[in-house]
């Protein structure tokens, strides 16, 4: 291991990519129920990421579609690095760029999408934040595309989405057991930033939020905003616990299909 491999668990980007498979539950049964949809609509010429991380889902639609091109979008440096690795054997596939969401990232498409795709990103956003957030995607998309969000949003009942917190916290527990010798400072990072995420969300459970922070609006609610914002066919797509995959398609040009 090098000088710089040891070090790279203090990267929070580092830690996020080789952890999420590990701590986040069910990481890639719902990015893959996600892939399964998109591929069903025939492969894409172009589809985004928001909040694009390390790129593990690019790389899934990169390797599956070989004839996409993706764009990766994401206000992280430390993530843009990740991401440059993972994706480098796709590097003519992929466009890059560096933006925060309520910034012009739009205006570096090469071209309008076919899909539109965020994980675990759009919650760091307040909800007049996301709704605006949710109107730029259906300008931006192509007639037809779809958007999807798989993240974290409460559910109907109070007590029932405090459960969901609760789940993943005793995951965390658990799981990190599972992780393998040499990953273990990975999961020891990731765990130490988990206890921020324990605080503020389990023991300061409805205290006040501002953008930044995790922002678990309900599903059934950002459906209603998907559906306001023009989207057709809205659904839910896949829950597990904390997570929903959510989604909607721009009706196609010249009306119904
Ligand atoms: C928890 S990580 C998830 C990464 C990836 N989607 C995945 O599921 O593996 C959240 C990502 O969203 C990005 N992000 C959060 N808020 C953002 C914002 N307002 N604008 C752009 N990127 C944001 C972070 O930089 C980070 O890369």
């Amino acid at each position: 291991m090098t000088q710089i491999d040891k070090e790279r668990w203090s990267s929070m980007a580092d830690c996020y990519d080789r952890m999420a498979d590990y701590l986040v539950p069910r990481y890639h049964l719902l990015q893959d129920e996600v892939l399964a949809l998109l591929l069903a609509e025939g492969e894409p010429g172009l589809v985004v990421d928001l909040g694009a991380g390390s790129g593990i889902f690019l790389e899934k639609v990169l390797k599956a579609a070989p004839a996409a091109r993706a764009v990766w979008v994401d206000a992280s440096a430390d993530f843009r690095r990740v991401a440059g690795e993972r994706l480098a054997p796709y590097a003519d596939r992929v466009t890059f760029v560096l933006c925060p969401f309520d910034e012009a990232w739009e205006a570096a498409l090469p071209a309008a999408p076919e899909a539109i795709c965020s994980m675990s990103a759009i919650h760091h956003l307040d909800g007049p934040g996301k709704r605006a957030l949710y109107g730029r995607c259906f300008d931006a998309l192509r007639p037809g595309g779809w958007f999807y969000n798989i993240d974290e949003m409460s559910t109907l009942y109070d007590d029932a989405y405090r459960r969901t917190l609760a789940y993943w916290v005793g995951h965390v527990d658990r799981a990190r057991r599972g992780v393998p010798a040499e990953l273990q400072p990975y999961a020891r990072a990731w765990c130490d930033r988990f206890e921020g995420w324990k605080r503020r969300n389990v023991e300061g459970a409805g205290g006040p939020k501002q953008p930044g922070d995790d922002i678990h609006e309900s599903f059934v609610a950002q459906m209603q905003w998907l559906h306001d914002a023009g989207f057709v066919d809205v659904d839910l797509f896949a829950k597990f616990q904390l997570w929903s995959a959510i989604g909607g398609r721009k009706p196609p040009a010249g009306g119904t299909d």
